[in-house]
């Protein structure tokens, strides 16, 4: 049966100690509330609302594709879904709301079904997800009757010291029948230790008038929200381990999985090899037989069958088939290795094609270049693309041979089959099948060494 959801992100988070909104931290690179946002999405959620105050100009722009209410003032959780009584309200509101909070990245898409699915067999009021711990500080705690039902949800503050003694937590993830949260809102009050309208006591309230309220018992791993920077760090390598065993299992080889990270939405074929310290970002994908690593940061690039990337940092990059990077390459945005081409040693490459078995073995920075088929770039050769207003391009044709250390001042183009001899400053055209040189002679001295060392005695 169809739910909405409702993510409620208006606190401030004091304990990170940051000038930004707790949820818009990154966890391997997402942002907290999209984590909750795409977990509620990948359950099947229909329309998804969040509620944001705090510093919301940083949170809005990660919620785009949600419905954005503003709590103004913080009075507490039931207060929040007060904030969107009236939305909920509509004809074609879903009978089923899935309550969450923006800090709990952990949660998954199949908790997300069993709890849904618990509320909803048997029409109960709301089921609760719940967890237990050992030590349960902080949260607020599940009352349950002698016969294991549930009464109702304490805070902390309210507790007496039986009550704190309970190790089953309120994990802040509910879902509704709609319209009974909503006939029962108005009854919230704010008498209570921390003056806040708490949404938890719904539960009391409904059980009072003999509804049926359920708990779906989780694991507190999945239920732990982030509210220092310790427990950002926590998560994190639950969730490096959760996609790292995803890979491992779908035929990705890591030398030691602890030391790579992997975001969400990366893609990875069978036999791909990750070295340690290696990072892949964003909409990465990499294809069969690659090696990545050591010591690599890749970005939003595609990097095709059986490449190496050593030591280097790819950004929006497009490797072809059976390329080599590095060590020490620096790809940025643009930048397309054909078939059996190479970025070698301290190489930086911009917005360049480098052609099919093209070669910038040392030293070298290619910008907004072009290079046909087999061409060579000796060692220390740049492209000077930049006059310091403008950028140009430089065009280089097949097989051309640049000889080390040769500027090539853009826009300018170098035939194919051509020669450059080395530290040539090339300004002008190279016609196809020609010898460019760009040099003073070199002049010798002879004896000069024998005189210079007597007069400096
Ligand atoms: C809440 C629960 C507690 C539970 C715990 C789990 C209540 C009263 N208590 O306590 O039972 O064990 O979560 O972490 O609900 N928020 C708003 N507007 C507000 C207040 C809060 O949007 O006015 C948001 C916060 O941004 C956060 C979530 O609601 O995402 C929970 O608020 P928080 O203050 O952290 O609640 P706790 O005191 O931790
Ligand atoms: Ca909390």
């Amino acid at each position: 049966m169809a739910f909405s959801t409702l993510i409620l992100a208006a606190g401030a988070g004091t304990r990170m100690r940051s000038t930004r909104a707790k949820v818009t931290h990154g966890l391997l690179e997402k942002p907290l509330i999209r984590w909750v946002v795409d977990a509620a999405r990948q359950a099947g959620s229909a329309e998804v609302i969040t509620v944001v105050g705090f510093a919301r100009e940083q949170v809005e722009p990660l919620l785009e594709d949600t419905t954005v209410v503003i709590q103004e003032e913080r009075l507490g959780t039931g207060h929040a879904v007060m904030m969107v009584a009236d939305l909920l309200a509509r004809e074609d509101t879903p009978p089923s709301l899935l309550v969450l909070c923006g800090d709990t990245p952990l949660i998954t898409p199949d908790t997300i079904t069993a709890l849904v699915a618990s509320q909803q067999q048997g029409g109960a009021a709301i089921c609760m997800l719940t967890h237990l711990l050992a030590d349960p500080t902080g949260y607020g705690r599940v009352v349950r009757d002698a016969e294991g039902n549930v009464l109702r949800i304490v805070e902390e503050k309210d507790a007496t010291d039986e009550e704190r003694a309970l190790e089953e937590c309120n994990s802040a993830a509910y879902c509704f029948d709609v319209r009974v949260l909503l006939e029962n809102l108005a009854e919230l009050k704010n008498d209570n230790a921390q003056g806040e309208y708490y949404l938890t006591d719904i539960v009391g309230i409904c059980v009072a008038k003999g509804m049926t309220v359920k708990a779906h018992i989780a694991l507190a791993e999945e239920t732990q929200g982030i509210n220092s920077r310790a427990q950002l760090a926590q998560a994190t390598k639950v969730m490096q381990q959760r996609i790292n065993n995803r890979h491992l299992e779908a035929g990705v080889t890591m030398l030691d999985p602890d030391q790579v990270w992997i975001g969400p939405d990366v893609v990875l074929e069978s036999d791909v090899e990750l070295l340690p310290l290696t990072m892949l970002w964003g909409k990465t994908t990499v294809a069969s037989g690659s090696v990545i690593g050591p010591n690599t940061r890749v970005t939003d690039s595609v990097i095709g069958p059986d490449c190496r990337v050593d030591e280097s940092v790819l950004i929006r990059a497009r490797l072809e088939a059976e390329v080599a990077c590095g060590p020490r390459a620096y790809l940025r945005p643009g930048t397309v290795m054909k078939a059996g081409s190479k970025a070698g040693t301290h190489v930086e490459i911009k917005n360049s094609t480098i052609g099919e078995g093209s070669k910038v073995p040392h030293l070298s920075y290619m910008g907004d270049a072009m290079l046909g088929v087999g061409v060579n770039i000796g060692a220390g050769s740049i492209t000077c693309n930049y006059d310091g207003a403008n950028k140009h391009p430089t065009v280089i044709g097949d097989r051309a041979f640049v000889g080390s250390d040769t500027m090539m001042v853009a826009p300018v183009t170098v035939g194919s089959d051509t020669v450059i001899g080395a530290g040539s400053v090339i300004t002008k055209p190279v016609p196809d099948g020609a010898l460019a040189l760009e040099r003073t002679e070199q002049k010798i001295i002879e004896g000069w060494t024998v005189k210079h060392r007597k007069e400096k005695r």
